[in-house]
């Protein structure tokens, strides 16, 4: 059984980078899915998804939906052309982990059926990995239309302002509403939090884990384009996220 992870949190809180460090610790076989339309996840390891041809999802059923390429698949149902897509133009695979990301174009018409059928891909796929990573925007509504409504941990990453705390019970709610089911939910507190400021997350309705310390090499790697697995293990965010993850009970070797 795989134990999937989703890591979200406010524009700017740091998911990208959690998401991209947990990489270096959680156990192979790993699958990574980059649903923000943002879309760093690849970059922040170091991966040009365009140089390595690996196409997002949501190009490939643009493609179909206005019946553009593809013709040799003319004759293939839709479920099964839209799974061999995926598999052949959209995963991205390496040494220690595979990629998917959703893409960008989302945009006129109508995508019931791809969007339905997605969501019956990524759970099958995802059965083949130990761990599944999903970087996600705060809302969501994505992660349950298009990937998957069952999940293990969702960690909140937060910033420290009044608008990231009421995120909490925002995301409490949401996660509800939408009928995600989950086992745990976690807090995490960003580079930017200070001791006096880690007292308003242990009072809120969550698990606290602790806080990603900050990193100047982060920063550093980020702007030049370097991937974060590159990170040594002693590195202040490293070891955060590698003690985070222990918290949670996952074996970080
Ligand atoms: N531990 C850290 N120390 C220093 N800087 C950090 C740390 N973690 C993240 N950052 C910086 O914070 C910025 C935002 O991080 P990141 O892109 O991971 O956030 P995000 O929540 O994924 O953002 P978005 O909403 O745009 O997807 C980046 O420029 C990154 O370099
Ligand atoms: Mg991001």
């Amino acid at each position: 059984m795989s134990r999937i992870v989703v890591s979200t949190g406010r524009g700017g809180a740091g998911k990208t980078t959690f998401a991209a460090l947990a990489t270096k610790y959680l156990s192979p076989p790993l699958l990574l899915i980059d649903i923000d339309p943002d879309q760093s996840l690849a970059d922040m390891l170091g991966i040009d998804l365009e140089k390595e041809e690996v196409r997002t999802v949501l190009d490939v059923l643009f493609d179909i939906q206005k019946k553009q390429g593809y013709k040799e698949l003319v004759s293939m149902p839709l479920p099964e052309k839209i799974e061999y897509l995926f598999t052949s133009e959209c995963l991205y695979e390496s040494k220690y982990f595979d990629l998917v990301s959703l893409g960008v174009k989302w945009t006129e018409g109508c995508y019931c059926a791809p969007n339905n059928l997605l969501r019956g891909i990524i759970p099958r796929l995802a059965q083949n990995y130990a761990h599944v990573v999903i970087d996600a925007p705060a809302g969501l509504e994505h992660l349950n239309r298009k990937v998957t409504s069952e999940i293990d941990d969702l960690f909140i990453i937060l910033d420290p302002s009044l608008k990231s705390m009421r995120n909490i019970q925002r995301t409490r709610r949401l996660v509800t509403e939408i009928c995600i089911k989950y086992q745990n939910f976690y807090l995490v507190a960003n580079y930017r939090f200070t001791e006096d400021a880690e007292k308003y997350i242990r009072s809120a309705d969550g698990i606290y884990l602790g806080k990603i310390e900050p990193d100047a090499e982060v920063e550093e790697y980020n702007l030049q384009g370097r991937s974060l697995l590159e990170l040594p293990d002693d590195s202040p965010a490293s070891l955060s996220v590698r003690h985070i993850l222990a918290k949670a009970g996952y074996e970080t070797a």
